[in-house]
């Protein structure tokens, strides 16, 4: 029984009896049991929110909380360099902009985007991912890389990219737990793709790489990873990775960090949700009085869902950077080989109203104090399989699955049981199996005995796996009993 409040993620070294090859053996097993301007109109809030009774736990928050529909007025803002920087967009453009322009310029501006000048994950941070939880989820995922590079023919060069590594910690744990399967690692040369100088550097540090000497005939210098002695490279962009070599894909919570248009249903028909500025500099929602260049966008996602379910919402969320990033994922599958892994919170299905922001651990309104929040979205699973295969059709696309069943079928049980055996101290193994409960369980951990407020929450089933495969790799694990497209 757990007495105390959870740390995270007590780094088990790994012993070499509890090298995770058997679970090779194990991807058949089961999930662990009992998992299963002017002319724009305001837009008046008066939504209460009823689900922050379920966002205020202080500690280590994963942002896959039910939608949280925002506040839709607030109180002046303070002038930081970004709260000028949006006034002077939203002035000199002489009218509000989308809600997606905003959430781009909070998150990544290149001066004074959110994830751009910080460490933002962690208890000190403002919210926690899975891999930050357990080492066990950067071993598992590097499961899933080994089991497809096998499937591949073992090519002895694959690109590995991460799009949004954050900390690194799951390519950390990725390398640490692949380390033995040398035909594996000596493959690999790793992709990075991020915004973020600042994270970039804390990736570079945690890989433990070193910048080698020897300038290339491109002039740049050659960094290699001496968890595994892989080469490493950065990029800004998924476009920017290097083609022409087999490649495998990983993308854990950077899909929702893509910029959502939301759009409301109106008298006059669907309008574009846009964020103004009041003469007091605050900012407030209001809606487009007529179509906006993103309807286009909207048009194309309702044509990929049965009519009566989008007439049912009076909300809708898209995002087209979503879909041009997966289409770009499929069309260099397509010509490379190899596989991408999608694992975020969504639904399986056009997403009404989910875009929140998050700071140290809680809720806070979406317009307040931009670039000191977190801002995510529901991820549109649906909407990624259409891109994937309108891009191209070499690629097979499976899921989404329950990331419950995703790290139960590669064994995840298994795994937890070597770890805790080879835990040293009781406090070790508790800590092992609430990471492990909290990757895989749902709802409330039942054995927590600590303060109420701090109760963690399973993330087995809001966050979903999907994997996109070039036809020719056969069925993915552990998608393997899962139709293309199937949930
Ligand atoms: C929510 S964090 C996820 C971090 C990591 N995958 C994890 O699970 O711990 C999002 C990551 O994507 C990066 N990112 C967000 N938007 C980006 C963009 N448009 N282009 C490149 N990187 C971006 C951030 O800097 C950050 O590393």
């Amino acid at each position: 029984m757990l007495r105390r409040a959870l740390k995270l993620r007590p780094l088990l070294s790994l012993h070499p009896s509890s090298s995770f090859s058997h679970l090779f053996s194990s991807s058949s097993s089961s999930p662990p049991p009992g998992i299963s301007s002017g002319n724009f109109i305001q837009l008046v809030a008066g939504k209460s929110d009823e689900n922050l009774s379920i966002s205020n736990p202080t500690i280590s928050i994963d942002r896959s909380g039910l939608c949280n529909p925002p506040e839709h007025c607030h109180g002046p803002t303070s002038d930081s360099e970004l709260v000028k920087h949006l006034n002077s967009i939203i002035k000199f453009r002489g009218g509000p902009i989308s809600v997606a322009e905003y959430m781009e310029e909070v998150l990544t501006n290149p001066k004074a985007g959110y994830y751009i000048n910080r460490d933002v994950f962690g208890t000190e941070g403002d919210f926690v991912t899975s891999p930050e939880v357990s080492q066990m989820f950067g071993e598992m995922v590097g499961v899933w890389a080994m089991c497809l590079w096998e499937q591949m023919g073992r090519p002895i060069k694959v690109n590995l990219v991460e799009l949004g590594p954050g900390r690194g910690t799951l390519m950390v744990d990725l390398l640490r737990g692949a380390s033995k399967f040398k035909n594996f690692t000596e493959s690999l040369h790793i992709h990075l793709v991020d915004c973020s100088p600042t994270l970039k550097e804390l990736q570079h540090r945690n890989l433990k790489c070193v910048d080698e000497e020897y300038i290339s005939s491109s002039g740049e210098k050659k960094t290699i990873s001496q968890l595994a002695g892989t080469p490493v490279s950065w990029h800004a962009a998924f476009e920017q990775v290097p083609s022409g070599v087999p490649t495998i894909i990983i993308a854990h919570e950077f899909y929702d960090a893509l910029p959502v248009h939301q759009f409301q249903r109106a008298s006059r028909g669907w309008c574009e949700k846009m964020v103004d500025v009041k003469k007091d500099s605050a900012f407030r929602f209001v809606l487009s009085p007529a179509p906006t260049p993103a309807n286009v966008f909207l048009a194309k996602r309702c044509k990929w869902t049965m009519k009566e379910e989008v007439d049912k919402l009076n909300q809708i969320e898209i995002c087209p950077q979503a879909m041009e990033l997966t289409e770009s994922i499929s069309k260099r599958i397509s010509s490379d080989g190899g596989g991408a892994l999608i694992i975020d919170y969504g639904r399986n299905g056009v997403v009404s109203d989910s875009l929140q922001a998050i700071r140290k651990h809680k809720f806070v309104p979406i317009l307040d104090e931009p670039g000191t929040a977190d801002l995510s979205a529901y991820v549109d699973f649906e909407a990624i399989r259409h891109s994937a295969e309108e891009a191209s059709e070499d690629v097979s696309v499976y899921g989404p699955i329950t990331q419950s069943q995703f790290l139960g079928s590669l064994g995840i049980n298994f795994r937890v049981e070597t770890l805790v055996q080879n835990c040293e101290t009781d406090e070790q193994a508790e800590l092992l199996q609430a990471g492990y409960w909290r990757l895989v369980g749902e709802g409330e951990a039942p054995f927590w005995e600590g303060p109420e407020e701090k109760v963690p929450i399973g993330m087995g089933t809001r966050y979903l796996a999907m994997a996109i495969v070039n036809k020719n790799q056969g069925i993915p694990i552990p998608f393997s009993e899962a139709k293309p497209g199937q949930t």
